[in-house]
């Protein structure tokens, strides 16, 4: 792990392998750590970069709304500080797609291709609003572990909660290293998150969505009207996946990965 020091915050992240750039951007409330097992195979064809947003895992955090716009603004600067000009392929797992279409839409020159996993481009309902108003309430309260006691069994699949006891443990300890300041920053960051949906058909670079089949949190409905939209996209759905496919159903989720990158 290594550090780029920011003005307002210091951004951990893991760097590995070489050729084809690909950034790796993590969902909430997680950290650069849900992607070891790409960082581990995919490093043998590409040059991985993941990082932790800022207040997750080991990067500082910082008060105030987390807007998308802003996580993608820091994905930009560590790609400058590390100077990495040409264009990347952009990875974002839920909240880190939507990062990544806000990524897109600020810096279309710096992108080579996109991965959205389990991830949608529709905004908040309502009532997916209040919900994220009473999680904020919830957090304020009481920490961030009734979150993420209330958020596993949703985020893994059934097979994955039955079978793999050692994953939701991994799982849950990597949810533990968030700040508070992070979990309050993205609850209020992705409720005032705009609609991508109008901007699909602008995406102009080769996509590849893969999702869950089993995933509780983000229907199938959502990759399938992304997979609609967007004019070069290719959809996969992964069986036994739940809202984590890159380590519930990894091995497909890097085949996949691999197949991606080497066509482009
Ligand atoms: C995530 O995994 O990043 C979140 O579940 C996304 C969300 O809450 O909308």
């Amino acid at each position: 792990m290594k550090f780029a020091e920011f003005a307002t915050f210091k951004m951990a992240y893991e760097e590995a392998g070489s050729g084809k750039p690909i950034l790796f951007v993590h969902g909430y409330p997680l950290n650069r750590r849900m992607w070891q097992p790409q960082i581990e195979a995919l490093s043998q064809d590409a040059h991985i970069i993941a990082p932790d947003l800022r207040g997750h895992g080991d990067s500082t955090p910082t008060a105030g709304v987390y807007t998308m716009q802003l996580l993608a603004e820091d994905c930009a600067k560590l790609l400058d500080y590390l100077n990495i000009h040409e264009k990347v392929v952009l990875c974002g797992l839920s909240m880190g797609g939507y990062i990544s279409f806000a990524f897109a839409r600020q810096y279309p020159e710096r992108l080579a291709g996109l991965i959205l996993t389990a991830t949608r481009a529709a905004p908040d309902t309502q009532e997916g609003k209040l919900n994220r108003q009473r999680s904020i309430e919830l957090a304020k309260e009481q920490g961030i572990d009734p979150i993420i006691e209330a958020m596993l069994p949703r985020v893994l699949s059934p097979t994955t909660l039955e079978n793999n006891p050692a994953l939701v443990q991994t799982v849950r300890e990597i949810m533990q290293q968030t700040s508070l300041e992070a979990v309050l920053g993205d609850l209020q960051g992705m409720m005032e998150r705009i609609d991508s949906r109008p901007f699909l058909n602008q995406i102009t670079v080769p996509t590849l969505i893969l999702h869950g089949k089993d995933d509780q949190l983000i229907p199938i409905e959502e990759a399938e009207a992304m997979q609609a939209a967007i004019p070069h996209c290719q959809l996969i759905l992964l069986e036994r996946a739940g809202h984590l496919p890159n380590l519930e159903a990894t091995e497909p989720f890097n085949q996949a990965v691999r197949e991606f990158i080497k066509n482009l």
